[in-house]
C-alpha cells in the first residue's frame, strides 16, 4: 500500500487526466495539476475545487526540467498523463512528439528520484505492441510499435522500467487500450468515437480507413480511472507493466453502425477510404495480469459507455464536423 495524500497529475486538464483528477478529489487526495493546456481545457477542471484549495493548478511544460522539479517537490506520488497522444500527429511531427512524450517523461522521472517520490504511475498505450500475430495481446509479448507515437510511448515505458531497476523508483506502467468517454476531444488528432459521433450529429457519414473489419478494445474512461486508483494503492513490483482495457473487441464498422443507431440516424452508412499508415489491424487485450495483481475488473463492456458520451456531446458546445480523420 502506497501512502500518499498529495498527488500530482500531469496532463490533468486533458481527457483522461481530468476524469482522474475528479475521482482523486472525491477520494480525499490533495491534487496538483501540471499542464501546458496544449490540448487540455480549463473547463475540464472543477472551478470550485481550485478556489477551495482541493486542486492546485501549475501551468507549465513537462519539457522544462527546472519547472518540473519545482512542481514535483510538493507531491508524494505522480500520475503521468501528459503527452501528445496521436499517431497522426507523431507522423507529422516526430521531433515534437519525442520531446514531450520521451524527454518530458524523463524529466519527471529524474525529479521523482531526486525528490524521493513514492510512486509514479505512467499512462502507457496499447500502441507499444504494434501489429502482432497473436491476439489477445499479453504483456509478455514483444513490443514492435509501428508509429513514432508508439515508439515514444515504449521509450518512456522503458525509462520507467529502468528507473525502477537502477534507482529503485517505484513505477507502474498502465497500457491503456482505446479510451473513450466524456471530455474526449473532437478534432484532427482525436480518437474515432468523438469523430464518428460529431459527423453523425452533423448528418455526415463516418469515414472508415480500410475495410472496417479492424477491431479495437474500447475502454471506458471510468475503468481507466479505477485502474489508476488501484495502481497507486496496491503494492506491485517496481517497473511492472499492465494492460488496461475492457477485454472485448468491436470492429470499426460495427462501431459506426452502433453509433448511427444511438445518435438516432441509423440510415447514415459509413464511407470507406484507403487505409492509413501507422494504423494497426487488431487491438485486443488480455487483462488477466491487471486482474490478478491490481484487482482490476472493468465494469463497462464496450458499448455500455457510449450513450453517456453521446449525451455529453449533445450538451451546449457540440462541435461542428470538419474532420474526416478518425485516429
Ligand atoms: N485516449 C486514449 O485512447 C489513450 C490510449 C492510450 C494511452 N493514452 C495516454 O493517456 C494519456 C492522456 O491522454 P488523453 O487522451 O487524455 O490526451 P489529452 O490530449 O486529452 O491529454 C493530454 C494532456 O497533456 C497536456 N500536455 C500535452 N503536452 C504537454 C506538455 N508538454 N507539458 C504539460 N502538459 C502537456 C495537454 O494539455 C492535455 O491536457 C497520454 O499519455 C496518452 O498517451 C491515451
Amino acid at each position: 500500500m502506497t501512502e500518499a495524500s498529495k498527488v500530482l497529475v500531469t496532463g490533468g486538464a486533458g481527457f483522461i487526466g481530468s476524469n482522474l483528477v475528479d475521482r482523486l478529489v472525491r477520494e480525499g487526495y490533495r491534487v496538483g495539476i501540471l499542464d501546458n493546456f496544449s490540448t487540455g481545457e480549463i473547463s475540464n477542471i472543477n472551478k470550485a475545487d481550485i478556489e477551495e484549495g482541493r486542486i492546485q493548478l501549475h501551468r507549465g511544460d513537462i519539457t522544462d526540467y527546472q519547472l518540473v522539479r519545482a512542481v514535483v517537490k510538493d507531491y508524494e506520488a505522480i500520475y503521468h498523463e501528459a503527452a501528445l497522444p496521436s499517431v497522426a500527429r507523431s507522423i507529422e511531427d516526430p521531433l515534437l512528439v519525442n520531446e514531450v512524450n520521451v524527454t518530458g517523461t524523463l524529466n519527471l522521472l529524474k525529479a521523482a528520484v531526486d525528490l524521493k517520490v513514492k510512486k509514479v504511475v505512467y499512462a502507457s498505450s496499447s500502441s507499444v505492441y504494434g501489429e502482432s500475430v497473436k491476439l489477445p495481446k499479453v504483456e509478455t509479448m514483444s513490443s514492435l510499435p509501428v508509429s513514432p507515437y508508439g515508439a515514444s510511448k515504449l521509450a518512456a515505458e522503458n525509462y520507467c522500467r529502468v528507473f525502477a531497476k537502477v534507482y529503485g523508483l517505484p513505477t507502474v506502467c498502465l497500457r491503456y487500450f482505446n479510451v473513450y468517454g466524456p471530455r474526449q476531444k473532437y478534432g484532427h488528432y482525436s480518437g474515432v468515437i468523438p469523430i464518428f459521433i460529431t459527423r453523425l450529429r452533423n448528418d455526415l457519414p463516418p469515414v472508415i480507413f480500410g475495410d472496417g473489419e479492424q477491431v479495437r478494445d474500447f475502454t471506458y474512461v471510468q475503468d481507466v480511472v479505477e485502474a489508476n486508483v488501484l495502481a497507486l494503492r496496491r503494492d506491485v513490483n517496481p517497473g511492472e507493466v499492465f494492460n488496461i482495457a475492457s477485454g472485448g473487441t468491436t470492429s470499426i464498422k460495427q462501431l459506426a453502425e452502433l453509433l448511427a443507431k444511438l445518435v438516432g440516424k441509423p440510415h447514415i452508412a459509413p464511407e470507406f477510404v484507403e487505409e492509413r499508415p501507422g494504423d494497426i489491424r487488431a487491438s485486443h487485450a488480455d487483462i488477466s495480469k491487471a486482474g490478478d495483481a491490481l484487482g482490476y475488473r472493468p465494469r463497462f463492456v464496450p458499448a455500455q459507455g457510449l450513450p453517456t458520451v453521446i449525451e455529453w456531446f449533445s450538451r451546449d458546445k457540440a462541435p461542428v464536423a470538419n474532420e474526416p480523420n478518425p485516429a
